[in-house]
């Protein structure tokens, strides 16, 4: 297995921020959101890790890895699980997808097919729902954040992406469906957390972000009405500016870049590079 030093840096003991992106609903922008975002605090010279968790691959794809099945020599985080290597030796440093050079300050855990065993591998382990908080000692200390990439459900995955957290983003869209998969990970945070509260798990969401937004009230009143309601129940929570409708989003998803990279003038990179900042990952 390789990976290029660069991708580790050095333990300077600094603070880590763990940032859990989820909801229980799939499709509600959480690999945008993590693609986009880790390149703008990159971009704004931090050293950054994003953590795929999903079957899908689309943030290992969207951050130069088109298919890390494909070759045998590319640690993923199911390899991890599987005990064939540390998580530590799993980092790999982010690239441009066309021109395959590294992204300074941004790494990333590859994601797998695998994945969708997740649960199976994970039934041997005693305190199953503990293995991602285990793992992530050995990068804490060496970034400034840790992005965790939840696939589109509940499941173990996603459980241990939550206790492992310190602070849970959830990201939706001003959608019937995706804003349901807030209440139902809401539910599932004061679930967990009537077990894990001992080790300091928070009982509350932290951060609500709104992608895909419409842009005027002839794309549907319908979207906009959801969209106050979310503000109305999050509050201070729901970060300034909600990610509009842009169609460089499925642009730069087609290109396989962050679409803050694809094209940093668009409006939806605008916007997530204001979100980041205003989650205060810089300045
Ligand atoms: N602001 C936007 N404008 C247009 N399309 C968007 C926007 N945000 C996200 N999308 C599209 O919505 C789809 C889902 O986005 P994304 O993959 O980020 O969600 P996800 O929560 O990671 O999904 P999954 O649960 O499958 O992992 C993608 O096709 C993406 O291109
Ligand atoms: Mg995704």
């Amino acid at each position: 297995m390789t990976n290029a030093p660069l991708a580790l840096p050095e333990d300077t003991g600094r603070k880590t921020r763990v940032l859990t992106l989820t909801n229980g609903s799939a499709g509600s922008g959480k690999s945008t959101f993590a693609a986009a975002v880790a390149h703008a605090a990159a971009t704004h010279k931090k050293k950054v890790c994003v953590i795929g968790m999903d079957r899908q691959r689309d943030v290992s794809r969207l951050l130069g890895y088109d298919d890390p099945d494909g070759d045998e020599e590319l640690p993923t985080l199911f390899d991890v699980v599987d005990g064939v290597c540390s998580l530590a030796e799993a980092v790999v440093p982010a690239r441009h997808s066309r021109t395959g050079e590294p992204i300074a300050g941004l790494s990333l855990v590859l994601e797998s097919s695998k994945l969708d065993r997740l649960d199976f591998k994970l039934a041997e382990q005693t305190a199953r729902e503990l293995w991602l908080f285990k793992l992530l000692p050995e990068l804490r200390g060496r970034f400034d954040a840790i992005l965790l990439d939840c696939p589109g459900d509940l499941k173990i995955g996603t459980v241990g992406a939550i206790i492992a957290g310190d602070e849970i983003v959830g990201c939706t869209k001003s959608q019937e469906k995706e804003a349901r998969g807030l209440t139902e990970l809401e539910s599932k945070i004061a679930e967990l957390h009537a077990d894990y509260q001992f080790m300091g798990m928070r009982n509350a969401l932290d951060w609500v972000v709104i992608g895909e937004g419409v842009t005027s009230d002839s794309q549907g009143k319908v979207y906009r009405d959801i969209e106050k309601q979310i503000r109305e129940a999050y509050g201070t929570l729901v970060v300034d500016p909600t990610v509009r409708n842009d169609v460089k989003v499925p642009e730069a998803y087609s290109a396989s870049l962050p679409v803050t990279l694809y094209s940093p003038k668009s409006d939806a990179a605008v916007a997530y590079t204001r979100i980041g900042r205003q989650m205060k990952l810089y300045r």
